[in-house]
């Protein structure tokens, strides 16, 4: 099958009737059984998934993709042996420093996603300057969830109304869907239209819970660092002939 992006054009193929997604998620898994299959530590199957990465991330915002929210570091991830958990701050540090200066000619906005408190100084100043210095581009919006949590944002969502609530700010009353989608991480972006999940998990594993409501889901035999730009548009193609109805008919 034919490439869905056109590299010289840069743009989708007009051959093709595609819809493309305005937001996509991606949960980043099989990194670990990627590594295991080559006799190689977990970790190193974090470092292809982290190159892989950006490889992605630079094809979404190539294609027009709006939103992009990737899986990095999920709240549970913590129960994970000391080394691996190590291994995977490291990475995070090497690519933000990296990300700072290499999604600048892509013109993407690096947002986090999740309680970055609980990281290490030096990496919550690194979140802090990357998301600094990429807000004022115009280009694709780049949602990295590290330790996030869909439970845990619905309940530091719940807290922040319950706090509205308390102070007068707000009238219980006027607590609707929009409220509540208002106090979230990703607050002011569209939900997702599409979440693709490598590996061949059946599971939503905690991630945008509210947000994917009426989102479409893709499931790939593909493990993450595997994972390559043409199963990026097998997963477009498969959305596109989806029939999204929302609870209509
Ligand atoms: C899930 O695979 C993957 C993770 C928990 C980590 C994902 C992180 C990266 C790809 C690095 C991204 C880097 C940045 C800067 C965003 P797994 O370890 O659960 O794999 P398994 O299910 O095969 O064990």
């Amino acid at each position: 099958m034919s490439a869905l992006f056109n590299r010289r054009s840069k743009k989708v193929r007009k051959d093709e009737n595609i819809v493309l997604p305005q937001h996509i998620g991606i949960i980043m898994d099989g990194n670990g059984r990627w590594a295991k299959l080559r006799g190689l530590p977990r970790s190193a199957g974090h470092t292809y998934g982290a190159q892989n990465f950006r490889t992605i991330a630079r094809y979404c915002s190539n294609i027009g993709i709006k939103y992009l929210t990737v899986y990095a570091f999920s709240t549970e991830n913590w129960k994970r042996p000391e080394d691996e958990v190590n291994a995977l701050m490291k990475l995070f540090k090497q690519y933000l420093n990296e990300a700072l200066t290499d999604f600048k000619d892509d013109d993407i906005v690096v947002r986090f996603i999740g309680d970055t408190t609980a990281f290490s100084s030096e990496l919550q100043e690194l979140i802090r300057r990357t998301e600094e210095e990429s807000k004022h581009r115009t280009g694709m919006v780049l949602n990295i969830a590290m330790n996030y949590g869909s439970r845990d944002e619905l309940v530091m969502a719940t807290k922040s109304i319950a706090q509205r609530v308390k102070s007068g700010e707000l009238d219980i009353d006027s607590i609707d869907e929009d409220v509540i989608s208002n106090s979230l991480y990703t607050a002011g972006q569209p939900d997702p239209d599409l979440v693709i999940r490598p590996s061949g998990e059946y599971r939503i594993s905690n991630f945008l819970l509210w947000q994917s409501a009426y989102t479409e889901f893709v499931i790939m035999q593909k493990l993450w660092p595997d994972f390559s730009t043409d199963d990026l548009d097998e997963a477009i193609r498969l959305f596109s002939n989806r029939n999204r109805r929302f609870g209509g008919v």
